[in-house]
Parts: structure tokens; C-alpha cells; sequence
């Protein structure tokens, strides 16, 4: 894993920045005092409630590993405050084949409302993604809070997510009812057995990054000093008959007031390693008795469960783009990729920040693995041009070249559109499983 906490900002972007008297530094994150300034900062950013002193605590140990940066106006009536904040870190984040890739995270983008619109973000970027790629780093993801936003600097959808909502009086259980057990563990087990499980999973779907024990205190409800956070959330596992945890699920039932048979229940997290595990799991989720509606949040775009109730038209299914991803290197991360089949194409790639423009040979063998050629200048006549945007949306299989292509998004000849398909093609639909 490359290094970045400490690697010095970007020059460019410091002195942009400097030109409107703007002051581009990183955060030392052991110094308890400023780190805190920046979180709050931060979390100010995203229209978050002040953190207490509790809170506080637990980001500072649980964040002070990543590169932490912020933009600094010393004009304002709280100078110590930065108007501006990002923070990235690199993860192994799984590809198709059941391999990873090296990416740089970035998350905490944030630039105060009292400054917005004056290219402040947009130096954040390109800052990071300049020292990315100058570290050698091949692709930079994130997960974003507007869709509008990261396109101009090359990301794309290419993981998505749906929430799922089923009419569990309409439904009765179809599936395959397995030997183990369900169980009721507390949140704190839970918060253990998550992190081991995710870790044990993560490599089944490319779009996966490893997460951070900040993020699993989070979804348990243990993170914040608000008490009643975690209060109504139920945790339960499913172990195997020979007593092996297998799966995981986290939830909360709402009270309907006015029907106490009439309840919601939102499935919040759940993970397995076996299949016997999702059907325990789902099923014991379907058939919670005073629950009229079942809701599961951020769920894989293709969810096995549809097929394993009675009545497929009481599920329905709203989707969103989740991970964006953004190629800074295409040979090195179209050759970390496995391929679904044989196939060759010449990718002429436009990158307006100008990291990956270029023609590349992608040449891929019987055992799908890629030999990619830069500066390619031979016979193209099998090629295709595309943005570096299409070709970050198609890079997990999840987005097919045909789509692009119908959109205008990318052109060639069918044939090369056709081999492009069937080489991306990924048979498990990306998908992570956590927000950054
Ligand atoms: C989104 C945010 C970081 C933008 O910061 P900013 O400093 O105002 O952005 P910039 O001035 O650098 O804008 C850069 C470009 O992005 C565009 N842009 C910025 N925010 C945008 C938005 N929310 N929707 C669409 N376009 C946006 C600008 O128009 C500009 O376009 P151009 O350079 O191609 O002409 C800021 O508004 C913010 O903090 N929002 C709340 C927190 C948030 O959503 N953060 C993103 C987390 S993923």
C-alpha cells in the first residue's frame, strides 16, 4: 500500500489557492486540538449536528491514519477553522477475478458555504488526484453526495446500489430452508463479527474496500454518545450446523401507531459467506410477525431474494449510483482485472486532465488475463474512443459498452463494441457494501 498521509500538497493547487488568499496545508492528526478543528469543520460541511466531546474522541483515533487536508482563510472571523476540507487514504478494492486493485479513497470533500463556487473543490480534486498519480496510484474512488458533481474530473458510476421494499403480507417463502440457526447477538458482537465477516466476503464482489473499525462502530450503533443511536437496531447470525457464524443481518422495526400489526422493517446491513445463510436470514426477515413492510437499504442491484418469494410483484426496487471510480492509469488497471473472454480492441482515451489519454492495445487470452500496450500506434481497426468517464464506468463490468455506446458515450463498430462487452462483463454484479 502507498504511503500518503505525509506526502507533501500539491504545488498547483497551493498556489491557486494562494492567488484568492487561500492556504492549502495538511492536518497533523496526532495533534489532538487541530485535528479536532477539522473534523468539525468537516462534519459542518455536511449540515451535521456539533459533535460532543465523546464523538470527537472517537473520529480522532479512528480517522488519524489518513491524509487529512484542508484550505485555510485567514480573513475570516474564525481563522483556525479551515473553509475546506478533504481526506484520502488507499485501499486494495476488489476487481473482477476475485483480485484487487490499488485505489485512493477520498472522502470529507467539503468547502464552507461562505466560500462556495470559487474553485475550492476543484483544486481539492485535482490536488489529489495530481499526488495519486504521481505516486503511481492507478484509480481514485469515491462515494458521492450529488451525482452532479465529479464527472468534470473524470469519475464515473460504475458500482451501483438498490433499495429494496417488499409487501411481506403478500409474500410467503419459496427459497431452500437450510439446517442452521438463527440467532439474536448484541451490537457489540455484532460490531465484531461484521468486520471479520466483511473481510471474509469482500473479495466475492469487485467494488469492495476494505472498511475501518470507525465505520463498523457506526453501523452498530456503538460510535456516537447518543445513547438511544443503537437503541432499536437487533443484530443476528446466522450459524451453520456445525455451530460456524455464517452470516449476519442488523435491523430495526418501526412502530406503525395507527396498525400494530402494520410495523416497518428496514434491513440495514447483511452480509454472508454462504448461500444458506442469505436464505435463513431473509427468510427469518420476511416472516417477522406485526411487520407489514420490509425495506433493505443499499442492497446489491440483483438480489437473489426476488426469486425466493411468492409473489415477485411485491418487491420493488429503486436503484442509484454508488461507487464512482476515476482511472488514472488504464494499463495498470485494466491489466489488475480478470476478463470474462478472449478478445482484442484498441481504446483510444481521452482524459480532458490529461492522466490517461493515450491509445492502448488491450489484448486479453483464453485464461482472461490482459496484456495492455501504451502509445499503441499499429492497426486499430478493431478501436474505440471514449472518455476516460466510459471507460471508468465499464472497468468493474457492471456498465456495458453497448449502453455507452447507445448513449454517445463511446464510439467504434459494433463488432469492437460487442467484444468490449463480452470481455468487461462481470457474471456478480459490482457492488460495495459501505459508504466513505
Ligand atoms: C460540492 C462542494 C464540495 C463544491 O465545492 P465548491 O468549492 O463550491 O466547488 P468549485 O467551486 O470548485 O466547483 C468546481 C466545479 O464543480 C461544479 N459544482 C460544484 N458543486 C456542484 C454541485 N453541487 N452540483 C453541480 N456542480 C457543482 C462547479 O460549478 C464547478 O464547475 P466548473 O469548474 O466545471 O465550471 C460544496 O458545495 C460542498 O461542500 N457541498 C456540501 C458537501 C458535499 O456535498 N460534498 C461532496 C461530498 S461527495
Amino acid at each position: 500500500m502507498t504511503e500518503l498521509a505525509d506526502v507533501p500538497i500539491d504545488q498547483a493547487s497551493a498556489t491557486s489557492l494562494s492567488v484568492n488568499g487561500l492556504r492549502l496545508a495538511l492536518v497533523d492528526t496526532s495533534d489532538h486540538a487541530k485535528f479536532e478543528t477539522w473534523l468539525r469543520a468537516d462534519s459542518r460541511g455536511f449540515h451535521e449536528p456539533e459533535f460532543s466531546a465523546e464523538t470527537i474522541t472517537h473520529h480522532v483515533t479512528g480517522l488519524a491514519d489518513r491524509r487529512t487536508t484542508g484550505v485555510w482563510d485567514d480573513s475570516t472571523l474564525d481563522a483556525a477553522t479551515p473553509v475546506a476540507t478533504v481526506s484520502s487514504w488507499t485501499v486494495d478494492m476488489t476487481v473482477p477475478g476475485r483480485r484487487t486493485l490499488e485505489a485512493l479513497a477520498i472522502s470529507s470533500v467539503t468547502v464552507a458555504p461562505t466560500h462556495r463556487r470559487k474553485g475550492i473543490a476543484r483544486n481539492l480534486l485535482e490536488g489529489e488526484l495530481r499526488t495519486a498519480h504521481q505516486r503511481g496510484i492507478p484509480m481514485a474512488i469515491l462515494t458521492v453526495s450529488e451525482s452532479t458533481i465529479y464527472g468534470r474530473f473524470g469519475f464515473a458510476p460504475a458500482a451501483f446500489a438498490a433499495n429494496l421494499e417488499i409487501d411481506t403480507k403478500r409474500v410467503t417463502w419459496t427459497g431452500p430452508t437450510p439446517d442452521g440457526r438463527v440467532n439474536f447477538i448484541t451490537r457489540s458482537q455484532f460490531r465484531n463479527d461484521v468486520a471479520e465477516m466483511h473481510e471474509r466476503v469482500r473479495l466475492d464482489s469487485p467494488g469492495q474496500i476494505p472498511a475501518w473499525g470507525l465505520r463498523w462502530d457506526q453501523l452498530a450503533g456503538i460510535a456516537d454518545d447518543d445513547k438511544n443511536k443503537g437503541a432499536d437496531l437487533r443484530a443476528v447470525r446466522y450459524d451453520d450446523a456445525d455451530g460456524h457464524a455464517r452470516g449476519l443481518a442488523l435491523y430495526r422495526v418501526t412502530e406503525n401507531e395507527g396498525d400494530f400489526r402494520g410495523h416497518t422493517l428496514t434491513v440495514l446491513h447483511l452480509s454472508h459467506e454462504t448461500d444458506d445463510a442469505y436464505f435463513a436470514l431473509w427468510r427469518y426477515l420476511l416472516e417477522m410477525d406485526l411487520v407489514r413492510a420490509l425495506k433493505a437499504v443499499h442492497r446489491t442491484v440483483d438480489e437473489p431474494v426476488v426469486w425466493n418469494i411468492s409473489d415477485r410483484r411485491a418487491a420493488s426496487q429503486s436503484t442509484w449510483d454508488h461507487l464512482w471510480l476515476r482511472i488514472l492509469d488504464v494499463r495498470a488497471s485494466l491489466e489488475a482485472r480478470r476478463y470474462a473472454g478472449e478478445g482484442r480492441c484498441v481504446l483510444r482515451v481521452e482524459d480532458e486532465l490529461g492522466f490517461a489519454t493515450g491509445t492502448y492495445l488491450l489484448e486479453v487470452d483464453a485464461t482472461g488475463t490482459a496484456r495492455v500496450t501504451a502509445g499503441f500506434d499499429g492497426d486499430d481497426s478493431a478501436s474505440i474512443s471514449l472518455p476516460i468517464t466510459s471507460l471508468s464506468a465499464l472497468y468493474l463490468g457492471g456498465v456495458s459498452a453497448s449502453t455507452l455506446s447507445s448513449a454517445g458515450l463511446l464510439a467504434g463498430t459494433s463488432k469492437s463494441v460487442a467484444t468490449l462487452d463480452s470481455i468487461f462483463h462481470s457474471a456478480r454484479a459490482p457492488w460495495l457494501s459501505i459508504s466513505f
